[in-house]
Parts: structure tokens; C-alpha cells; sequence
């Protein structure tokens, strides 16, 4: 695997733009479309019982990783009967909450080397729980001292802003809960749904590309001097929300906050005002009414709304200063595709500040110290 930069400019633009590969390199031998089945080397029969059999499941990460988790969690209480629990790693680590033995424990990695990550899997080692671990780093030590689970297959990300590792381990994550749910009948045309999305993703993605290139161009520079910009979505988008405002602020220096909007009401929504950019996520899911209350609320304080949106919707478009649509896919994968343009836009708008793209000020890859 070469390490270039290709046609280029950067690592980050060439991993934005591989991913409609990457995505297809996550799912390659693992999800087999006529079958309608999925088969992942670290979930075993054995291991998807005592996953299934187990009293809750906690996911454990830091920073892009922990957003992939908040991304897959809405299809992980759907599709499983159990208790599904988000850590923050250095937060879980200053509570050190209850963990029991029949718990199991997922740490999500694209190094497999964060500290804060790997001291929670060793309180949890001591604990007696089980461990699993996606990582996209072969013999890391999250996937050495975990007890099984899998790889991203998403090539090495060199930027030190996570793209391409985030929306494989949607992919990945995905695969392991229609992995984890295949013995139910009941769920089968859910699941279904979600494979035939799955099988359209590479597809999707590149189009998704092709779609938001000159938009977001046009985008980057009329936010250029924004002093602060805002991300709001809810449901299956509140973790786009996140992810979008820490790509936003780790490559541009701007602060950006992601807010989930039924959260609006109860503080935000005194930041809103003319000079504000809002960008809204009104992609269609069954939220998409709360999502156009949203954007009414902020244009209601002269807010200067920017929505994404996945399908023509008049009332939107009505509200919107700019609108971005991207390709619609199934809900719960609805956040890969959403955040292809936010990755763009954090690009687009580093480039032209003149900033280091693939190594902001302050930040690293792999943070290995606490
Ligand atoms: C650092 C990186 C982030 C990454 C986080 C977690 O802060 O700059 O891009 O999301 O660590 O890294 P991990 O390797 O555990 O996914």
C-alpha cells in the first residue's frame, strides 16, 4: 500500500475521496448481497451468544471513534434486546462506573493505540468483562488485548482528521449488529433494508462526492470569516452533528458546536442571530418534521440557515440560505452520507484559511498519552 498523495492535495482530500472504496474494502468478504448474509471472522456463533446473552453492551472511545458509536446506536437498540450504553474513554475513566462480568465492552479505535481508550479496556479487563474490539490497525493493542473482534480494512488514514476510518467503522459496526440479529424473523425486512442500502453504499458515497464538490466550494468561502458555526440535527443525525462541528474545529480553529435541536429550546437557541451560520440536518427520516421546526426556530431569530437535505422539500428550501442535497439512503446509514460534505467543508475551509490540512496546530493521530 503506497502512502502518496496521488493527484492530491493532501492526504485528507484523497481520503475523503476513497471512500466510496473503503466503504466497499470494509463490507468485502464479510456481507454477501444475494444471501442476504453477513460473516465476520471475530463473531463467532460462540461469540454472538455471549454478546446476545450478555446483561448490557458498552461502547467505549474518544473523539471520531466515539461518534461512530453515537451513529450506530439508534440501529443497535433497534435491532438488539439490550441495554446499549455510550462512554466517553476519559470520562469513564474519572467515574470509574460499575462493570460487571457479564457485561461486554466495545472499544472503537482507528489506532487501536489511544490511551485513554486502553486504560478503560484494562479497568474493564480487571472487571471480568468481555472485550471486543474494532480498530483498523493490525496487532494494536486494542485488537491484541481484546478477546475478538474486527478490523476496518479501511487502508491507513493518514490525516490526522478521521474520515475515512469513521465511516468504515459505520460500515463495520453495521455489519456486526445485522451479524448479532440474524436469528430473528421478525427483523428480517429491516435487516434486508439496511443490506440492500449497504449494497448501494459505494455507489452512493461517490455520488455524494460528485453531488456537494462545487457547493461546498461555494460554501467554504461565504463562512470564511464566521466567527462560530453551529451544526444542529437530532435522532439518526445527532452524531453527524458532533462529527461534523469537531472536523469543522479541528481543521479550522472556528468554533463549532454540534447540537442536538430538541436541545435548542434549552439554551442554544440564544446564540442564534443574523451573523450565526447554522447548518441544519434535514435529511428525510421520520424526524424530518422536528427538523423543519428546527430551521423555522432559527430563521424565526434571523438566523442564516443552511440545511442538507437528501429530497426536494419546498418548506425547507423556503427557510434555507443554502441548501446542500446528497443522495437519500436508508435512515440509519442516512449519517455516512451526511457527514461526506461536512468532511469537504472542513477541508475546503482549512485550504483557504491556510491551515496545515493533514496536521492541525495542537492535535495528533494517535494520542498515547493520558
Ligand atoms: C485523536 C485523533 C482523532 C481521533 C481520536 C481517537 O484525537 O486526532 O482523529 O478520533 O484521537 O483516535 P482513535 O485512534 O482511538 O480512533
Amino acid at each position: 500500500e503506497s502512502l502518496s498523495k496521488g493527484p492530491y492535495a493532501h492526504f485528507m482530500l484523497k481520503e475523503i475521496y476513497e471512500q466510496s472504496e473503503s466503504v466497499m474494502n470494509s463490507m468485502r468478504g464479510r456481507l454477501n448481497f444475494q444471501t442476504k448474509s453477513v460473516m465476520l471472522g471475530g463473531l463467532s456463533e460462540e461469540n454472538v451468544y455471549t454478546i446476545n446473552s450478555s446483561r448490557r453492551i458498552l461502547f467505549i472511545s474518544c473523539g471520531t471513534s466515539l461518534n461512530a458509536c453515537l451513529a450506530v446506536r439508534p440501529t443497535f437498540d433497534e435491532l438488539l434486546n439490550l441495554p446499549i450504553a455510550m462512554e466517553n474513554a476519559s470520562d469513564f475513566l474519572d467515574r470509574q462506573p460499575h462493570v460487571f462480568r457479564d457485561d461486554v465492552c466495545v472499544f472503537v479505535s482507528q489506532s487501536g493505540e489511544t490511551a485513554d481508550t486502553l486504560r478503560a479496556l484494562e479497568y474493564c479487563q480487571k472487571k471480568g468483562a468481555t472485550l471486543v474490539g474494532f480498530t483498523n490497525t493490525v496487532g494494536s493493542s486494542i485488537s491484541r488485548l481484546t478477546h475478538f473482534g474486527s478490523h476496518l480494512n479501511c487502508g491507513v488514514e493518514v490525516g490526522v482528521a478521521s474520515t475515512k476510518a469513521f465511516t468504515s467503522q459505520i460500515v463495520v459496526m453495521m455489519l456486526a449488529v445485522l451479524r448479532l440479529s440474524d436469528d430473528s424473523r421478525r427483523l428480517a425486512p429491516r435487516r434486508h433494508e439496511i443490506m440492500d442500502a449497504l449494497s448501494r453504499l459505494s455507489a452512493d458515497v461517490a455520488e455524494c462526492l460528485r453531488m456537494v464538490a462545487p457547493k461546498v466550494k461555494a460554501l467554504a468561502q461565504r463562512l470564511l470569516d464566521a466567527k462560530s458555526v453551529l451544526v444542529l440535527g437530532r435522532g439518526y443525525q445527532f452524531a453527524s452533528c458532533l462529527e461534523a462541528a469537531l472536523k469543522i474545529k479541528e481543521l479550522t480553529y472556528v468554533h463549532t458546536e454540534g447540537i442536538n435541536s430538541g436541545e435548542l429550546k434549552h439554551g442554544p437557541l440564544a446564540l442564534i442571530d443574523e451573523n450565526i451560520p447554522v447548518i441544519i440536518f434535514c435529511t428525510k427520516d421520520a424526524h424530518i418534521d422536528r427538523a423543519r421546526s428546527a430551521i423555522q426556530q432559527v430563521r424565526a431569530r434571523k438566523g442564516k440557515p443552511i440545511a442538507i437535505i437528501s429530497e426536494r422539500d419546498e418548506e425547507v428550501e423556503a427557510a434555507a440560505d443554502d441548501i446542500i442535497q446528497v443522495p437519500q439512503t436508508v435512515d440509519c446509514l442516512q449519517a455516512l452520507i451526511n457527514i461526506i460534505p461536512m468532511q469537504m467543508l472542513a477541508y475546503e475551509l482549512a485550504v483557504l484559511r491556510g491551515n496545515n490540512v493533514d496536521c492541525p496546530r495542537n492535535l495528533a493521530k494517535s494520542v498515547t498519552t493520558q
